[in-house]
Order: structure tokens, then sequence, then C-alpha cells
């Protein structure tokens, strides 16, 4: 790598990283002094489960001696993580969160003449960091059902002789899925000089059979790279921990981008997630479904249509700008999501716990008057 190679590189994770996390863009669109103290959150995507309990107690175990760096252990960490969906060490990339993984992949496999091939909407942070680093970037709206219209963006990527497909899967704002069928076209049909980026920070909130992970494509060789997170299902987003699997020529080319290691705190609770996955995955999917479908007959009951959702939130549709509620919303405590053009007649609300729902329905009603 030359000097100059190195700095580039850094201008571009520094532009990309800072800017562009779900809870930057969240905090970005509401910056008010005005909040009730009590306010709940319900903008950002998070879980309130929190963290489960062995991760908790690995984290106090560790607090002591965090004053060491702990590098010696971060191969194991990272085998560990790599491990858990059944892979090696070397195809595994292990990130401050899923939005540094995203960051890098964009840095990496787009360029000046390479685009991001994007759905509208989907999770700006792939955007937005193409823009940073002015590499271009096609959008492609959702076709119907809010599925990413993968053959346009087959298309869009033969069209410009190569690019970047970022998949999110369920997709944010709009918690619906891609099917598998359409994720299977997809990859038997990337054109030349493509690569799939997909998305699977909340794979784990959906109870379809149509949703499948691309972990298999990814272990037959194919140019995928999956991201996912320890923030949504593990209830770890402020710990900051996110990985990507891929084949290892591409992992060997996105690790150099690596920030640092992460916090040995964060590394010790995502280790002990993934002892207890196998019961706590199913055991919040359960909940959280329970609290979402609450929701949803409760909409469908005032007859307001939503996007039938996957992931830890749901896609009210207001029948109006968002905009013309959400001050009241706010200033009655309850803080949904930010716009998401160009359904900007639509809430992103997340599923929060139980009580805080119930403020929130009760809030909505108010607000809307259904
Ligand atoms: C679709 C999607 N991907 C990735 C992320 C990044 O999450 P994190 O950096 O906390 O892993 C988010 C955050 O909300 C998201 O919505």
């Amino acid at each position: 790598m030359t000097r100059r190679d190195f700095a580039n590189r850094l201008a571009w994770a520094a532009a990309g990283v800072i800017v562009w996390s779900e809870a930057a863009l969240a905090q970005r669109a509401l910056v008010r002094a005005d909040m009730p103290g009590d306010t709940v959150w319900l903008n950002a995507n998070e879980n309130p489960e929190g963290p489960g309990q062995a991760a908790l107690e690995a984290m106090q175990e560790v607090m002591p001696r965090s004053w060491r760096y702990h590098y010696q252990e971060f191969g194991e960490f990272y085998a560990t993580v790599a491990r858990s969906e059944g892979f090696g060490r070397e195809h595994v990339v292990v990130g401050a969160g899923s939005s540094e993984i995203l960051s890098i992949a964009v840095g990496v496999f787009t360029s000046p003449s390479r685009p991001l091939i994007a759905a509208v909407p989907t999770f700006e942070l792939p955007e937005g960091v193409a823009r940073s680093l002015g590499h271009p970037v096609v959008r492609v709206p959702l076709a119907d059902g809010y599925a990413s219209d993968v053959k346009r963006m087959a298309a869009e990527a033969e069209k410009a002789g190569g690019g970047l497909i970022y998949l999110c899967n369920p997709n944010n704002p709009t918690s619906t899925i891609t099917g598998k069928s359409d994720l299977a076209w997809l990859v038997s049909n990337l054109p030349s000089n493509t690569l799939l980026l997909l998305d699977e920070a909340y794979l784990h909130f959906s109870e379809s059979p149509e949703l499948e992970t691309g972990l298999r494509y990814v272990r037959e060789g194919k140019d995928v790279v999956v991201a996912r997170t320890f923030s949504k299902i593990y209830g770890m987003a402020g710990l900051r921990i996110g990985f990507s699997l891929s084949k290892p020529e591409l992992t060997r080319q996105m690790e150099p981008f690596r920030n640092s290691v992460i916090s040995i705190v964060s590394a010790r609770a995502a280790k002990a997630a993934l002892v207890e996955a196998a019961t706590l995955v199913p055991q919040r999917r359960a909940k959280l479904a329970k609290i979402r479908s609450g929701l949803c007959a409760w909409l469908r009951e005032r007859n307001v249509k939503y996007l039938e959702p996957h992931a830890n939130f749901v896609m009210i549709d207001l029948g109006r700008e968002v905009t013309s509620v959400l001050p009241e919303m706010y200033r009655r405590g309850v803080a949904p999501g930010r716009p998401f053009p160009p359904l900007t007649n639509m809430m992103r609300v997340t599923i929060g716990t139980e009580a805080e729902m119930e403020k929130f329905k009760k809030t909505f009603a108010e607000v809307m008057s259904v």
C-alpha cells in the first residue's frame, strides 16, 4: 500500500463512519431541547430487552481489567464470531457496529466508476458514505409489496459495467422483506464486476419462511458480503459490535480498513451472547412478535393502514405528512422515527416495551383522532 493509498483510506473512513450511523441519523433528526424527560424513544430500532444475563455478567467480570487493550484475545474472539455461523476466521470482519462494516464495504467496493446501487427508501448509511466519497449512487425504488426490485438492481449494475448492490433484508425503514426466490435470482444473475452487500441487521425478528439468510451464498463462494449486528436482537446497540461474513478474498480486501479493536467489554458481551443465542434469539423473536402483532391489531381496529412488518419496527400509513404529526407526538413525550422520503405519509415506529407501546397508542390515538 502506498502512502497516498493509506491517506485516501483514512479520509474515507473518517468521512463515512463518523456521520452516518443510525444513532447519528436519529440524533440529528431530533435535536430538540423541549422533549419531556420521560419521552419514550421509538426512533432508532433499539431493543429494550438489552443485553442478556450472560452478557451482563461477562461485562461485569471484565470491567476491572478494562485498562488493558486485550488485543491478545481478539483473534479468538473473531474466530468465535465466525464459528457462530459455521465459518472460519478468514471469512469474518468484526467492526464497531455493522455501521463500520457497511462503511468499509462501500469504501472498498465502490469507486468513481463503480456505483452503489440501493433501494429507495432503505437504510441511508451506504448511500451517505458513497456520496461523501464522491462515488455515484443509483437509486432503485422498491417494487410492489415493498420488496427490493432485484431485476432492476441487476440491470443497473449491468448498465454501469459493475457496481455494489446494497440490499437490506428485512428492509429499514419499511420492515418488509425480499423473498428467497428473488434473492436466489439476484445472486445467480449478478453482472460481472458486481457484488451484493446483504444487510441482515433485522433478520432474526422475522418469522416468515419467505425470508432466508444469504449465508448459503457466502458458503458457495459467491460475490456476497453478509452484514450482521449485535445491536438489534441481542439488544447491544450501545456496545457497538457488528460483523461481516464473506469469502476470504473479499474479507482480505475489507480487513485493513477496520478502525481498531473494539472494546473488550463489548467483545466479552458478544461472546457470552453467542453462547446463549440458541435460547435467547427465539425467545426474543416470539416476545417481539407478540407485542408487534398487538400493535398491528390495534391499528386494524382503527382502520389505520400499515406495512406488514418483519423487523422490530412498523411503518404506519398516516394518510398525511408525517411532519405534520411528529411535533405533537414529541410534545407529548413520544418519539417515533424521522421522515423517510419518499414515504413521507408514513411513520416508522420501533417496537418498545409493552408499557412504551401503551403510551405510543394513547398518544397516537389522541394526535391522529383514531
Ligand atoms: C439496516 C441497518 N443496518 C445497519 C445498522 C447499523 O447498526 P449498528 O451500527 O448498530 O450495527 C442499522 C441501524 O439501525 C440498520 O437499521
